[in-house]
């Protein structure tokens, strides 16, 4: 499973990125005005900071919301770097975005998805890849990683090519679990990568190992 990192904070990119496990960037227009991007030229130029500290697909998301919006946005997102994925909402001129993309060749991500049927479209109008948002569905008492589960196994009988990035990922357990369900790429903010790191035993193993190490250079040192 791909390691993707949602955030469009430069400083989180080059941690996950120096860790050796980062295999791209998602971000969203939220996500940009977090970090207090605003403004054409300083949104793409941003693009083009992340997509110069990581070797993976970066997703850029399109405001336009209409068919000819979409192209012309998409397809000068697309010219900023080869890194990037244009990202379009799970809408009907996304749709119709989505397969006009598939056939010039450009990568696509199709975003805000929360059903099998939105993951089944985008599949056939050739998005690179679908995002389901599972920890939304979460938050109003759906199951987010059955939705996981439901796009993968439709993918896998049909053989689609489009990967499942699983988005909205909240903690841990949420990649651990998109792992087991089979999704090709997670999503994750920096702090749920880095608490995959955790466990009280390798802290309490480690801790031991270093003071037995310690005594045994006591001893050899007090022969
Ligand atoms: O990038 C889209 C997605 O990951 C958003 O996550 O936490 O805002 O639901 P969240």
């Amino acid at each position: 499973m791909k390691f993707f990192i949602d955030t469009a904070n430069i400083e989180q990119i080059k941690e996950a990125q120096d860790l050796g496990v980062l295999d791209g960037v998602t971000t969203n227009p939220s996500l940009m005005a977090k970090e207090g991007i605003t403004g054409e030229e300083n949104i793409m130029q941003h693009y083009i900071d992340i997509c110069e500290i990581v070797t993976g697909d970066v997703s850029a998301e399109v405001i336009a919301t209409d068919f000819k919006g979409i192209i012309t946005e998409g397809e000068r997102l697309a010219s900023l770097h080869k890194r990037i994925v244009v990202k379009v909402p799970m809408i009907k001129d996304g749709i119709k975005a989505l397969k006009y993309f598939s056939d010039k060749g450009t990568k696509t991500n199709c975003t805000l998805v929360f059903s099998p049927g939105q993951a089944l479209l985008a599949a056939k109008a050739g998005a690179t890849y679908v995002s389901p948002f599972l920890g939304r569905l979460d938050d109003i008492n759906q199951d987010g990683i059955l939705l996981i589960e439901q796009i993968v196994k439709i993918y896998h009988i049909y053989n689609f090519k489009t990967q499942v990035l699983a988005a909205s990922i909240r903690s841990p357990l949420h990649i651990v679990r998109c792992a087991e369900a089979g999704a090709h790429v997670a999503t994750c903010p920096l702090a749920a990568i880095l608490d995959l790191l955790k466990h009280p035993l390798t802290d309490s193993g480690l801790a031991k190992f270093l003071s037995d190490y310690k005594k045994g250079q006591q001893t050899q040192a007090a022969v």
